[in-house]
């Protein structure tokens, strides 16, 4: 009997146990005599079964109870889904919500549920998705305070085919008095124990995504953001993975937030040595105010669990990310081979100038011509012209539709640079609306890059925006956005909104850079966009929904992306980390490293190059020809396929190794990084990973079969360099190094 992938709900009635599943994870919880949820099980699939058991009440001394003359009964000692503080648990809990006396204290409790089959769109947010309605079902339950009349309804969201469930949370005021949301987290999970080590993507401008673990301790462990963007310095994302667990084998959970603004992600650790994972809008610098009748939903966490290692993580949050987060025709496409001007010519630039680029680019095969900053206002260096988005006719007089035109009739597509949230105070933008700026009345407002923010909150900012981006997009028919945005927010503050209502600001701003998206993707499906943020600031899965691809550093030196590309694979796909060749000595780190590798660590991302091709010698040009002809043809495999991360810049100071295999396994293609050339190197064989072990491949006109490249493993060593006599010529091996090995399916 064909076994068929199903996610289930089931409900039993008698013990009110929830169990959401499919056939790789369980998650289970049930309600108590008094209305609580309590957690109960979350890991690999189990049967349905009466799982009560789990909950241990125990008397210990010195805590708080329930119900009076009850010495067992308390919520400091129980596993929950959706804790509140001071009716006897004393951890962090998911909602703090203050009422009209001053009073924090509630009690929410079960009142009803249901279970639909698909999911639910989130309004106004990005979240993951289903296209059929088999391909997920969703438990919502709806938890009651009696005394404030406020509903609050947990969404969990099981997917079919991916170790995944979804989860936010909407408040509901059905009560006559206002309500403060001063804290709700999207997800908050109560673990057994604290057996694990947390892992975080951290970092600085230029140096995004590299990968932190220690291991967890009771306390509280966390990463955050407080600049109104997901942020450089802290991605929001974190993994708690088994000690024993490694890239490839053991249990591994991670957690993502489909936010683009503060967030907050912790571990809590109580004294019995439960964690407690929470995810959720940073509650610094938050409340909502919640009038009677009115609605707020939480952002989306994604919760993937994994017994394939860190590997096996990625790989599900990659496939989730590529397939039920990006939207549009962008998903399925290939990813055009782009040039961008930005570190070819920073704002030194006329049309002329463009013109040889994008044809020097057409000759080697290039396909998208991007036009960076400065081709906007009084632009002419980053001191002014943000927020005036008409063509600077200064340095291009005929028009930006007449460069697009010539562009396009080069042969190649054309896509421009915004930063459609900034002003400068030298624009006309400023003189016309100096209140559109984020800023505290009668206090200085601070700058970052000598702009200021536009306030997104507030819908006209918004709406003109969208106006003048239009008009620029239907003169040029743009095929391409880079949005980008350089600098974190200040002085936040909104005169239009109520005293109680300041800690809105950032939420509503997040909102409102969503909904200038969404009205340009609906009136433009058919552009490609790329976010930015000085790079990584703003690579988040909020992002992703509606632009498949990042520029994932400013740092575009080969050896520093070593670090930044494998730390965002953590739960980025491939396809949506912009990654470019660009000249050396590279303009970050001045380093010089060979264009071959430059290329060959572009390949895995959304690649393209940001020089001026006109600058390159015929045999770096011939070069560039064959690294385009080359990602052609396997860009498709080297986006849809696997990807296995194989030797760890974080581990190994000289290496770094990683490979994708397509989906029917028939195509492989490995790269192998060595940074410093070393002399009389050990022997080296290096473990593939994903190959079919019944499969022969071909590797530079060899045969092998996947189960020895996978366990013997395939030779990579180089003796590099030594004596050199007429045996031992001069290894063609020197520092910054790199190859790639193309294995293909020998078909018998
Ligand atoms: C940011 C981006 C760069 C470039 C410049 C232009 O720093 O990350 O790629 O677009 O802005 O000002």
């Amino acid at each position: 009997m064909s076994h068929r992938k199903e996610a289930r709900v089931f409900y039993q009635a008698e013990k009110k146990q929830f169990h959401l599943s499919n056939d790789k994870i369980s998650y289970i919880f049930k309600v108590s005599s008094d209305g609580k949820l309590l957690h109960l099980y979350y890991g690999k699939s189990l049967p349905n079964r009466d799982y009560s058991y789990l909950i241990e009440m125990h008397h210990r001394p010195m805590t708080t109870y329930r119900q009076e003359n009850d010495l067992l009964y308390s919520l400091e000692h129980l596993k929950q889904e959706f804790p509140e503080y001071g009716s006897t648990d004393f951890r962090h809990p998911s909602i703090s919500m203050k009422q009209e006396n001053g009073s924090k204290i509630t009690n929410f409790t079960y009142l009803k549920h249901k279970i639909v089959d698909g999911k639910p769109k989130l309004e106004n947010m990005p979240a993951t998705y289903v296209e059929e309605d088999s391909e997920s079902k969703t438990l919502i339950i709806t938890l009651k305070d009696n005394l404030t009349n406020v509903e609050v309804e947990l969404l969990y969201t099981i997917f079919t085919e991916f170790p995944v469930i979804t989860r936010s949370v909407r408040v509901l005021n059905k009560g006559t008095e206002t309500q403060i949301i001063e804290q709700l987290a999207s997800l908050s999970l109560d673990l057994p124990d604290a057996d694990y080590d947390w892992i975080q993507l951290s970092g600085a401008w230029a140096r995004e995504r590299n990968i932190k673990e220690r291991s967890l301790q009771q306390g509280i462990q966390s990463i955050e953001s407080t600049r109104g963007i997901s942020s450089h310095q802290h991605n929001p994302f974190i993994a708690l993975k088994r000690k024993q667990a490694n890239e490839h084998q053991g249990e591994v959970i991670g957690a993502s937030f489909v936010y683009s603004g503060n967030f907050l992600i912790q571990a809590e650790v109580d004294t019995w040595d439960v964690t407690r994972l929470q995810v959720g809008i940073n509650p610094f610098g938050f409340e909502w105010r919640l009038l009677p009748n009115e609605v707020f939903s939480s952002p989306e966490a994604v919760l993937v669990y994994s017994d394939q290692g860190l590997n096996g993580m990625s790989q599900t949050f990659h496939q989730l990310f590529r397939t039920r987060l990006v939207r549009g025709e962008w998903r399925e496409k290939n990813r055009p081979v782009l040039i961008n001007n930005w570190e070819a010519t920073y704002f030194d630039f006329n049309e002329d100038k463009l013109v040889s680029i994008a044809e020097k680019a057409r000759d080697v095969g290039v396909e998208l011509f991007v036009l960076d900053d400065g081709w906007f206002g009084e632009r002419n260096n980053d001191h002014a012209g943000l927020g005036d988005w008409f063509v600077n006719e200064k340095r291009l007089p005929k028009g930006i539709g007449s460069l697009a035109e010539k562009i396009r009739s080069i042969g190649l597509k054309f896509g421009l640079w915004f930063e459609p949230e900034m002003v400068n105070k030298d624009s006309q933008l400023y003189k016309e609306h100096p209140d559109w700026l984020i800023h505290t009345p009668n206090r200085k407002e601070h700058h970052g890059r000598n702009q200021f923010v536009l306030n997104f909150g507030v819908e006209e900012v918004v709406d003109y925006i969208f106006e003048q981006m239009c008009k620029i997009i239907d003169e040029s028919k743009l095929d391409y956005i880079k949005w980008d945005m350089n600098r974190p927010l200040t002085d936040v503050f909104d005169h239009r909104l109520d005293f109680n209502q300041q800690g809105e600001v950032f939420h509503r701003y997040v909102l409102g850079v969503y909904r200038l998206y969404e009205l340009l993707i609906a009136k433009y499906p058919h552009v490609l966009f790329e976010s930015c943020s000085s790079g990584g600031g703003r690579f988040d899965p909020g992002m992703l929904y509606y632009a498949p691809q990042t520029w994932t550093s400013d740092d575009s030196d080969a050896i520093e992306r070593l670090k930044i590309q494998y730390g965002t694979s953590m739960l980025y796909p491939v396809s949506s980390m912009g990654a470019h060749v660009s000249i050396v000595p590279n303009h970050q780190t001045n380093r010089i490293t060979p264009i071959e590798t430059r290329g060959n660590v572009a390949f895995f991302g959304a690649f393209g190059y940001e020089l001026d091709l006109n600058k390159l010698s015929e045999n770096e040009l011939a070069i560039v020809k064959e690294q385009i002809k080359f990602y052609k043809k396997y860009r498709s495999e080297i986006h849809n396929g696997l990807f296995y991360r194989l030797r760890s810049p974080f581990t190994n100071d000289n290496e770094t190794s990683w490979m994708v295999v397509s989906k029917d396994q028939k195509i492989a293609i490995v790269a192998h990084y060595k940074i410093l050339n070393e002399v009389n190197r050990s022997y080296q064989r290096l473990e593939l990973k994903g190959l079919n072990k019944e499969m022969t491949y071909r590797i530079d006109g060899q045969l092998y079969s996947g189960a020895e490249l996978m366990h013997a493993g395939m030779v990579i060593s180089d003796a590099s360099s030594g004596q050199i006599n007429e045996q031992n010529p001069r290894p063609e091996t020197h520092d910054f190094d790199s190859r790639i090995w193309i294995l293909t399916q020998e078909e018998r």
